[in-house]
């Protein structure tokens, strides 16, 4: 057993796992934390999904060799949702998933109304159902795959203004009445969208509690790395506070704007293509 400092890699699309990258700062203070997004491949809620899984595994494959993490968090609900089994078939480093946070809402709404914001890649998937059905068959739920939510966090990352009417477009089906209730909790189903928390506030209907899962992560995520010892590794390339990406960054060679007020200071390019 070693007594080195534990390294979480923590993985998404884009820069949606800064939400949770943040929650497990914030709970694991000393953690070297490795982010890597998927640029190549963003966004993951429009794949097919035999072809994402497929996607998937194999940046995890290159990023694993990489980076020889203890724990690997999927801070991506698109991905996790798909691929979490797989992974965990496939690879021996344990995994932490972030889904729908539908139990908790469901214990939560006094109206018995919650809305679901998603990508439409999460709003179709079975797991997703299953967590209905499972956790919020006494409920009504308004689950809705927001086409360009994710891309319009991204935008708000880069430094760009947000456009408030395309906001409220994308959020506005989960503001419905149902039976003449109406929702009093929305899941944040996908970790860009806590990004965009403050602008939603300002332009949602009425106001609601957002359910953010990415504390729950980080806690599970604790706890696992106190179950497990954590195995000895031959020299590291990539040091804590790295931004791995599987494309070049729009602006030439450097850090996109957003990872640096997260503690992320260096940048490493893995081309993986599409
Ligand atoms: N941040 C991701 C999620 O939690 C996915 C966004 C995307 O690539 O579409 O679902």
């Amino acid at each position: 057993m070693s007594s080195r400092r534990a390294r979480i890699l923590v993985f998404d699309s884009g820069t949606g796992g800064l939400s949770v990258a943040h929650a497990l700062r914030a709970q694991l203070p000393d953690a070297d934390i490795i982010y890597a997004a998927d640029t190549a491949g963003f966004p993951y809620g429009k794949w097919a999904e035999v072809l994402l899984v497929r996607r998937i595994l194999r940046v995890m494959r290159d990023l694993l060799d990489l980076v020889r993490p203890d724990c690997v968090v999927i801070g991506c609900n698109t991905a996790s949702t798909l691929a979490l089994d797989v992974l965990r078939e496939e690879f021996r480093v344990p995994f932490v998933g972030t889904v729908p946070a539908i139990k908790p809402a469901a214990a939560q709404t006094k109206t018995g109304v919650i809305g679901v914001l998603a990508t439409p890649g999460t709003a179709r998937r079975e797991y997703t159902k299953t967590l209905i059905h499972t956790y919020a068959f006494h409920c009504r739920v308004m689950l809705h795959g927001a086409p360009r939510l994710a891309e319009i966090a991204e935008t708000k990352l880069a430094g760009a203004k947000i456009d408030r009417e395309e906001l409220l477009a994308e959020i506005k089906p989960v503001f419905r009445r149902k039976g003449g209730a109406r929702a009093d909790v929305v899941v944040l189903g996908c970790t860009h969208y806590p990004l965009l928390l403050e602008e939603m506030k300002e332009v949602a209907p009425w106001p609601v509690t957002w359910i953010d899962p990415a504390p729950a992560i980080a806690r599970r995520t604790a706890s696992i790395l106190n179950e497990g010892d954590k195995a000895d590794s031959g020299p590291l390339g990539i040091t804590r506070n790295t931004v791995i990406l599987t494309s070049q960054p729009p602006v030439g060679h450097q850090l996109p704007a957003g990872f640096a007020g997260a503690g992320f200071d260096k940048l490493h390019i893995a081309d993986i293509p599409l």
